[in-house]
């Protein structure tokens, strides 16, 4: 059983660092892990022009400091001109989108699918992946991403060449929609790989543990969990860490998104090596994203130990998940 693991040039490919004091908190906890990561445009308001996410890119730059982290920029999906798209083009990995008040800050989000075909007829023809909040905001919480499948399945179809990225998927349905088409791809978060709707509220409420889209059945988590430890090709690691000041999670009204990010790598050692798999976890945190993107990040080594660390109580005012407790690897 090993005891250690090198990781090369680990990635987040969905993570929400947030502007001002919160990113100057929690863009150096990524970057202290990870290599690069896909940076969510979900500010108020949200990263819809160039300008703005130029400006947003020199924000992430500045707050990593002298970690080497590449911060891949999603734009936010609103109809955009073809100039618009052929001006962004090089400067994004990606448009995100949400419908509209799905989540956290998406209140400028789709309205009509059906008026967002024109722009991605021309993200398909410039190459431009599509990243998707896929979930039904009017749907009974349980069920608004099974709804949005079908939505996939339209997409898929419609627009063969275009690059599809279903984010956060949280159900078993979703993972088989990943072999039905050859364009459509999936980010998974760390805590629907550990736990069920039971986590977050079976108990005691735990609003650290409350997020879009919600933890859904032990056997939606049980199909997610095989396909990271099996490394399912079209599936990539995004930890959806979104953090929130702790006044927002414990209150009436908890603000949506757990907090992950500065211990994500270390509990995915300790999950992957609970079901003997580490040797599949390179390709699920950095080879499968490479691949999917055609991603060249840059060069860092992390190195793991078997060794137990305790979880800080909170990073600033943030509380993480496990928050006090043990994770039996640590980075080194
Ligand atoms: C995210 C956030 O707080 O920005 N929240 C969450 O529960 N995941 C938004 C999102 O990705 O849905
Ligand atoms: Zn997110």
């Amino acid at each position: 059983m090993p005891t250690e693991i090198f990781l090369q040039s680990p990635l987040d490919m969905h993570i929400h660092l947030r502007e001002g004091a919160m990113l100057d908190l929690v863009a150096p906890l990524s970057a202290e892990t990870f290599a690069g990561g896909v940076i969510m445009p979900n500010l108020v308001p949200p990263v819809a022009d160039l300008e703005r996410l130029e400006w947003y890119m020199g924000e992430v730059r500045r707050a990593v400091g002298e970690h080497i982290f590449t911060p891949y920029m999603a734009l936010f999906f609103r109809n955009y001109s073809e100039a618009d798209l052929a001006a962004v083009r090089e400067h994004i990995i990606g448009i995100k989108l949400y419908p509209e008040g799905v989540t956290t800050n998406s209140e400028g989000g789709v309205k009509s699918l059906s008026d967002a075909e024109q722009t991605m007829a021309m993200m398909q023809d410039m190459d431009i992946p599509l990243l998707v909040h896929g979930e039904v905001p009017e749907s009974f919480v349980m069920d608004r991403e099974s709804d949005f499948l079908p939505i996939y399945d339209e997409l898929a179809q419609k627009f063969p060449r275009l690059k599809i990225i279903m984010e956060h998927i949280t159900t078993a349905a979703a993972v088989k929609l990943l072999d039905r088409y050859e364009n459509v791809h999936a980010t998974v978060t760390l805590q629907h790989l550990l736990i069920t709707l039971d986590d977050v509220a079976g108990g005691l409420l735990n609003p650290h543990l409350f997020c879009k889209p919600i933890a859904k059945r032990p056997e939606d988590r049980d199909a997610l969990l095989h396909a990271a430890l099996t490394a399912h090709p079209k599936l990539m690691f995004g930890s959806d860490s979104a953090p929130h000041p702790l006044e927002k999670k414990e209150c009436c009204g908890c603000a949506a998104g757990v907090f992950t990010a500065p211990v994500a790598l270390a509990m995915l050692a300790e999950l992957f090596d609970a079901h003997d798999a580490l040797d599949k976890l390179q390709a699920f945190v950095s080879g499968n994203a490479q691949s999917i993107y055609g991603l060249r990040p840059p060069a860092k080594t992390v190195h793991l130990l078997k060794e137990p660390c305790t979880v800080p109580a909170k990073y600033g005012d943030v509380v993480p998940i496990r928050s006090g407790g043990e994770i039996g690897w640590r980075v080194v």
